[in-house]
C-alpha cells in the first residue's frame, strides 16, 4: 500500500506540467483499492473503501477530500494520501492564483495582447484585444479572419510560423488607429507559438504632429513682423533717418511690429501656463454683472473711437460665479476686442450675463462680419484666422486663451454667427 502512496505521490509532484496524469493517478488508485477488496476482510474492505472514495474525489478535482487516520495499518496509507492531497490542493491553489495575477497583468494596461498557435488561430486574447478587435475576436478563430490586416497578420504569422520576432506601426481599421504591433515567437508553450502586443500610438502620433503644426506656426508668425522690423531699420539706415518724417513714419512701424511680438509672445506664456496648469488660478466668488460692467467700461473708448455703439445687458439679481477675476477679464476682454474688430464702424456690440439655468451665461454679440459656418468650431485652434480676418494684426491666439480660461472654470465656450450679419459668443460656468 505505501507503495502506491508513494507512486501518486511522485506523480502528483509533477502536477504543474500535467494535469490530466493526475486525475488518471487517483483513478488508477481508487481502481487498485478496489481490485484488491475482492480478497480482504470486512473492516478491511471499509478501509479500503474510504481510501478508494478519497482517491476517486482527488481524481475528480475535489483536492478538499480526505480519508479518514485511524491508528491501524492503513494509517501510513492514509497519511501519505492525505500529504499528498494537502499539496496538490496547495499547488493549485497557487496556480489558480498565479493565472489570476497574470490575467490582471496582462489586462492592467490598454494594449491588445493575443497569442496564436502555429496556424495562426488565437488562443488568448485579453481585454484589450477585444476591445480594439471587436467581438469577432474569439479564441479559435483565424487571427487574419479577425484582423482583416494583412499587415498586422504578417507580423503575427512571422513569429508564429518562422520564429521571426518583428515590429511594425500600421494604419488600422475605419478610423485608421495607428498601431505598433509587435510579435515574439514563443518556445516550449504547448499552443501558444507567438505572443503579439498592439500598442497605440495615435494620440502620441496625434501630439507629435500638433507639436510640430505649433512650431511652424510660431515660425510663421514670428517672420512676418521680424521681417517688417528688418525692412524699416535698412531704409532708416539707407537714409530715411536725415528725413524727419519718414524717420518718425518707420520708427513707428518698428514699435508697432515690437508691440506685435510683445503681444504674441504674452499670449503664448499665458495659454502655455493655463494649459499645463502651473498658472495658479485664485478663485473667489464674483458677480458676472461687474465682469460685464467693467468690460464695457475698459473698451469704450476703443469702441467709440472705432464708431460702434456698445451695451452692457445685466439684470438686477447677482450673478454669482466661482472664478479667478483677472482671468476671466481678460477672457471677456478677448472677446470683446474681438467683436470690436471685426464690426464696421456704424454696428454694435452687446455685452451680457444672465442666469440660465444652474448655469451663469455671458454673451459677446456684435452686428460685424461674422463667420462662416464651417470656420466656427475652429476659430477656437490656436492660430486659426477665418479668412475675413486675413491680413489683420492678430496672430490667432485670443480665442484659444478664452477657450483655456472658461475650461479651468469647468465651463464651456460657443459661437452662433451668420456671415455677414454678426456673431454671439458665448461663456457658460457654473452658478454659485
Ligand atoms: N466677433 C468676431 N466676428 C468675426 N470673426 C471673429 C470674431 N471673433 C473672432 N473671429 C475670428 O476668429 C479668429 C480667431 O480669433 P482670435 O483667436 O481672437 O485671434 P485674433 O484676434 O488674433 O485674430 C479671428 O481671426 C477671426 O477670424
Ligand atoms: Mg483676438
Amino acid at each position: 500500500m505505501a507503495v502506491l502512496a508513494l507512486a501518486m505521490l511522485a506523480l502528483w509532484l509533477d502536477l504543474r506540467a500535467h494535469a490530466l496524469p493526475l486525475a488518471a493517478t487517483f483513478a488508477a488508485a481508487s481502481a487498485a483499492a478496489i481490485a484488491v477488496s475482492a480478497r480482504t476482510r470486512p473492516r478491511d474492505q471499509r478501509r479500503l473503501d474510504d481510501a478508494a472514495a478519497a482517491a476517486a474525489a482527488l481524481a475528480a478535482g475535489r483536492f478538499d477530500a480526505r480519508m479518514e487516520v485511524r491508528a491501524d495499518e492503513y494509517a501510513e496509507l492514509a497519511a501519505a494520501l492525505n500529504a499528498a492531497a494537502a499539496r496538490t490542493q496547495a499547488l493549485v491553489g497557487a496556480l489558480r492564483q498565479e493565472r489570476a495575477q497574470l490575467e490582471a497583468l496582462l489586462n492592467a494596461g490598454s494594449d491588445a495582447i493575443i497569442a496564436v498557435d502555429a496556424d495562426g488561430a488565437i488562443v488568448y486574447m485579453n481585454d484589450g484585444a477585444r476591445a480594439v478587435f471587436g467581438t469577432a475576436a474569439t479564441p479559435g478563430r483565424p487571427f487574419i479572419e479577425v484582423v482583416r490586416d494583412h499587415d498586422l497578420n504578417d507580423v503575427v504569422i512571422a513569429a508564429a510560423r518562422r520564429g521571426e520576432r518583428s515590429v511594425r506601426v500600421v494604419p488600422y481599421g475605419a478610423a485608421q488607429r495607428w498601431l505598433q504591433a509587435t510579435a515574439v515567437p514563443i518556445e516550449r508553450a504547448g499552443a501558444w507559438a507567438a505572443l503579439a502586443v498592439f500598442h497605440d500610438l495615435t494620440e502620441v502620433r496625434r501630439l507629435d504632429s500638433m507639436r510640430r503644426d505649433f512650431i511652424s506656426n510660431v515660425s510663421h508668425e514670428l517672420r512676418t513682423p521680424l521681417a517688417g522690423i528688418r525692412a524699416a531699420a535698412e531704409t532708416l539706415q539707407e537714409g530715411a533717418l536725415d528725413e524727419p518724417a519718414a524717420a518718425r513714419e518707420f520708427l513707428g512701424h518698428i514699435q508697432r511690429e515690437v508691440d506685435r511680438l510683445t503681444q504674441m509672445v504674452e499670449e503664448l506664456l499665458e495659454l502655455s501656463r493655463i494649459e499645463s496648469g502651473a498658472a495658479p488660478m485664485s478663485f473667489r466668488q464674483l458677480d458676472a454683472r461687474s465682469l460685464v460692467d467693467d468690460a464695457v467700461e475698459r473698451f469704450s473708448r476703443q469702441a467709440e473711437r472705432a464708431g460702434l455703439a456698445l451695451h452692457a445687458r445685466t439684470g438686477d439679481a447677482p450673478l454669482l460665479v466661482y472664478g479667478d477675476g483677472e482671468r476671466l477679464e481678460r477672457a471677456l476682454g478677448n472677446l470683446v476686442a474681438n467683436a470690436i474688430r471685426f464690426t464696421p464702424p456704424g454696428g454694435s456690440v452687446t455685452v451680457a450675463a444672465a442666469a440660465a439655468g444652474a448655469d451663469v451665461v455671458i454673451s459677446v454679440e456684435d452686428t460685424g462680419v461674422g463667420i462662416e459656418p464651417d470656420q466656427q468650431r475652429r476659430v477656437f485652434e490656436r492660430f486659426y484666422k477665418a479668412d475675413a480676418a486675413r491680413g489683420e494684426s492678430g496672430v490667432g491666439l485670443g480665442l484659444a486663451i478664452v477657450k483655456h480660461i472658461v475650461l479651468a472654470h469647468e465651463g464651456t465656450v460657443g459661437v452662433e454667427s451668420r456671415p455677414g450679419r454678426g456673431s454671439t459668443f458665448t461663456v457658460r460656468l457654473p452658478r454659485r
